[in-house]
């Protein structure tokens, strides 16, 4: 039996809070589907449930249902299960450390939000600029992540999972940190975009662990040309990996990983694609991406400073075969350095 399906007028309550004993409860209890956004009506006030139909709630949450309550009964749900709003905690089924996250989630996040809420991104980023120090920016775009909801989407669970390894002043956790900020300030907040360009930052070179030759430490610009387009096939190779592991990200995230080095001119890599075809996220990843590995010399044989890389954009150079942005996103992170100069 369908019932209304907006879905403000329900919230959700783990399967755990209801208990393990037959018995009857004085509210209705809805089934929900992520998927398919639809609430279905499953047991009426005062109907006697048996100890198998609570495990079946229990199954039926790894299998991403969720059991809905209506507001209009919360306060007697409350009272007769004698919990309290920070209860309604899921753990998303994730096993290790995340899961000991999950239930310090309301605790962390009360203590968080202050600090977050105080944080000013634009002074600290002028600070790393300036000191090549990233420490502050990487431990609160940890602190932001890590207060994401806990049930909106698998790729959102993924982005605060993953959020945990946010710890070290390195190229990856700059990359990552730093395209979270510059997306806000591009206007994007919703939790899915964010967590989309989040994992894809954490997994996009996943590939060029399987490049016979040690990337990290190489400039792309001084390999020979065999290895070069060994280099350029990364992304499809990170691609097959998330893949063939299973791993639940958004069809959106995949593509942002494979379009990364690609830029709408068409010189990028590996497709060429042209235009449009190269989603807005993977150019403002692939940006930043391009940014801190000059600054960090992944890239040409010399460290490019801010400025020449600034130099760089502006022109459309494109030095010993890399290719430069000349296009809006670059623009707009230039215009974003500039104004933290
Ligand atoms: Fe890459």
């Amino acid at each position: 039996m369908s019932s209304s399906q907006d879905l403000s007028k329900y919230f959700f309550l783990p399967s755990k809070l209801l208990g393990k004993k037959s018995k009857s409860f004085m509210f209705d209890i809805y089934i929900y589907h992520e998927e398919d956004k639809n609430i279905s009506l499953d047991t009426k006030a005062h109907h006697r449930i048996q100890q198998e139909h609570l495990d079946g709630y229990s199954f039926l949450e790894g299998k991403g249902y969720k059991i809905a309550i209506a507001i209009a009964q919360k306060s007697i749900c409350f009272l007769e299960l004698g919990i309290h709003e920070k209860d309604l905690v899921f753990d998303d089924g994730v096993d290790g450390p995340d899961k000991e996250l999950a239930l310090n989630y309301v605790d962390q996040k009360a203590k968080f939000e202050k600090e977050i809420h105080e944080f000013d991104f634009t002074k600290a980023w002028k600070s790393s600029l300036r000191t090549n120090n990233y420490e502050q920016v990487i431990a609160m775009a940890k602190k932001e992540i890590f207060c994401f909801p806990l049930n909106v989407s698998m790729t959102v669970s993924n982005a605060r999972m993953l959020s945990q390894f946010l710890e070290k002043d390195n190229v990856n956790n700059r990359i990552i940190s730093v395209t979270y900020y510059f997306a806000k300030m591009l206007g994007i907040t919703g939790y899915e975009e964010l967590s989309d360009l989040i994992c894809a930052a954490f997994f996009k070179d996943l590939g060029t662990l399987f490049l016979n030759y040690g990337f990290e430490n190489v400039p792309v610009e001084t390999l020979d040309r065999s290895l070069q387009v060994d280099y350029f096939k990364h992304p499809k190779i990170s691609l097959f990996l998330l893949k063939k592991s299973g791993i639940e990200l958004s069809e959106q995230c995949f593509k942002i990983i494979e379009q990364h080095h690609e830029t709408p001119d068409g010189a990028g890599f590996p497709a060429g694609l042209v235009g449009a075809s190269v989603v807005s996220l993977s150019q403002l990843l692939g940006v930043v991406d391009q940014f801190f590995r000059f600054l960090g010399g992944h890239v040409t044989k010399n460290k490019l400073s801010h400025q020449d890389i600034l130099s760089l954009w502006e022109k459309g150079q494109n030095p010993q075969g890399m290719k430069t942005y000349q296009e809006e996103m670059a623009k707009q992170f230039s215009g974003f350095l500039k104004s933290s100069a």
